[in-house]
């Protein structure tokens, strides 16, 4: 489950992890402002649906930051292990890498799993260099 992106939505891949598990999340949610690809109203998300009624969407985002309190430790360490929960491009990913920081990621688009995944070979073909 660790140091790989999960092509699966985050409250999934969160269901699977342990309470106190995780010593920092970080989220970069869609902010419900822009077009519904699924829709063919805008092309910025694939599967994901940015037009949700203000209900559903907040109600989405209750439960995710339930879900990120139940798996965060109550106390940090320095030896960082992150989730992000909205992986997109990969950067946050890039970033654990570069700090040797354990990581786990969730990102539901194939599209930028893949986009992602291919910036992530490149950086850690980069670290084994130097
Ligand atoms: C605002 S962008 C994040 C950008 C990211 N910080 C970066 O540096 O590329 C939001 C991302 O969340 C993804 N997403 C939307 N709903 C999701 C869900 N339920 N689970 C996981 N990822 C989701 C979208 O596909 C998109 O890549």
């Amino acid at each position: 489950m660790i140091n790989k992106i999960h092509n699966e939505s985050n409250i999934i891949t969160m269901s699977k992890m342990d309470s106190n598990s995780v010593d920092y999340v970080l989220t970069s949610p869609p902010y419900n402002v822009g077009g519904n690809g699924l829709n063919g109203e805008g092309k910025k998300y694939d599967l994901h649906n940015d037009k949700m009624s203000d209900n559903d969407y907040l109600n989405q985002q209750v439960d995710l930051i339930n879900e990120m309190l139940r798996i965060t430790k109550k106390h940090i360490f320095y030896n960082i292990q992150m989730l992000s929960g909205n992986m997109g491009t990969g950067t946050t990913a890039i970033a654990a890498i570069k700090e040797k920081r354990k990581w786990i990621g969730s990102e539901i688009s194939s599209e930028y799993y893949e986009l992602a995944n291919k910036r992530i070979s490149e950086e850690m073909m980069q670290t084994q260099l130097f």
